[in-house]
């Protein structure tokens, strides 16, 4: 058996994921559900070369900056991670997490926009099961332990209602599918509808913004200030069903993406990461008579790797990059030259968790 390898911290830190840092230590340890001013024990769950993945054992001297979790799973749910600090200070970590990713370059102030609510806001929730244990909940990145949440905040009212049914007497356990053993489960309300599928792609029915009214404060923010005053020409990339660009001032729109299949002269449906995915643009755009004089883009967490190339060919006045990863959109940002950034928000679609949505503006050089 194991060895546990127990040792005291002190939280002086915290990292892009939520995480308390402790460097007492001969290596920096990362602890979740932990917050700066915590001291106490931990086991440590994994290391390599200065640093190490540890487990809060022991809760010594408690941070001044805690609160009681509005919900009951925190302590052992993998999803949330900031619940136990209040949400102005959650708002804090986030705003100091994305400028550190962008002390490479010379950010405009950025605006952070809260939610008005942390809890009962996801459209749709993705559980991990296994009929071997016969669990339902939420899986851990590192450990892969299934955490039950039948009380879980976090969704709307109308998916709470609907998780609350799947576990009672484990009912969910009749109606998983009875192969594979282990699998995922996606209760999504979408279009006043509640759809529960079994193995499914992620959103199975469709993007949509996880937070309706998040989307809104977005779209209002985008249409202030990067609407522009003329008619333009704009491509929307990874553009779903152009709930982006829907309303900004274009005389022609490309609206781009690999799923959302849409009928309609501006939609066309093309895998954005094939390598010939920009020639096949380039050729849409030239049938359309099109000059890309504004780029929307909003990619899946990945990015998009190569965006200088695309930049280098189509040369768009401004660019209005969208992204739920910071750090993927600060690499691709970094990679440009000829650019300067405008304009930095930081909204805020995924309250009690680590992420939030992040937009900026950069402008072609004169
Ligand atoms: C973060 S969503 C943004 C969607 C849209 N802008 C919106 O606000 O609803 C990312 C989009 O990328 C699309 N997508 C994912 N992988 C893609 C790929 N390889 N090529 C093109 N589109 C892709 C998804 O279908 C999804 O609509």
């Amino acid at each position: 058996m194991r060895q546990k390898h127990t040792i005291t911290f002190e939280i002086t830190g915290m990292d892009s994921l939520g995480q308390g840092v402790s460097k007492i230590t001969d290596k920096v340890t990362f602890i979740p559900k932990t917050v700066v001013g915590d001291k106490g024990e931990a086991e440590i769950l994994s290391e390599k070369k200065g640093v190490a993945f540890a487990r809060m054992t022991k809760l010594g001297q408690s941070s001044d900056k805690r609160v009681t979790p509005a919900c009951v799973h925190f302590a052992n749910c993998p999803s949330c991670h900031y619940l136990h600090v209040d949400y102005a200070q959650e708002l804090l970590y986030k705003k100091e997490s994305f400028e550190r990713l962008f002390r490479k370059l010379p950010l405009p102030e950025l605006e952070v926009v809260g939610a008005n609510r942390r809890t009962a806001y996801r459209n749709r929730v993705q559980l991990h099961y296994s009929l071997k244990s016969k669990l339902l909940g939420m899986r851990d990145p590192q450990t892969f332990q299934i955490t039950s949440i039948p009380k879980c905040l976090i969704g709307v009212p109308e998916v709470q209602k609907e998780l609350e049914r799947l576990y009672e007497n484990n009912q969910w356990l009749k109606e998983a599918p009875p192969a594979p053993l282990e699998g995922h489960v996606e209760i999504y309300w979408i279009n006043n509808d509640l759809k529960v599928s079994w193995n499914r792609p992620y959103a199975e029915g469709g993007f949509t913004q996880v937070f309706e009214e998040m989307n809104q404060k977005l779209k209002s923010i985008l249409h202030h200030s990067w609407n522009p005053e003329q008619p333009t020409e704009l491509l929307d990339l990874f553009g779903g069903n152009g709930n982006l660009s829907d309303g900004l001032n274009y005389s022609k729109r490309l609206c781009v993406d690999m799923y959302q299949k849409i009928p309609g002269t501006d939609f066309l449906s093309q895998d954005l990461y094939d390598e010939r995915a920009l020639k096949n643009i380039k050729s849409e755009l030239k049938k359309r008579s099109m000059k890309v004089e504004h780029l929307l883009l909003d990619p899946p967490r990945s990015g998009l790797k190569n965006l200088k190339v695309w930049i280098e060919d189509l040369k768009p006045k401004t660019i209005a990059y969208v992204s739920c990863d910071p750090h993927t959109l600060a690499r691709d940002v970094q990679s440009l030259e000829g650019y300067h950034l405008k304009k930095a928000f930081l909204i805020d679609f995924f309250p009690s968790t680590f992420h939030f949505e992040s937009f900026i503006i950069l402008e072609r050089n004169q």
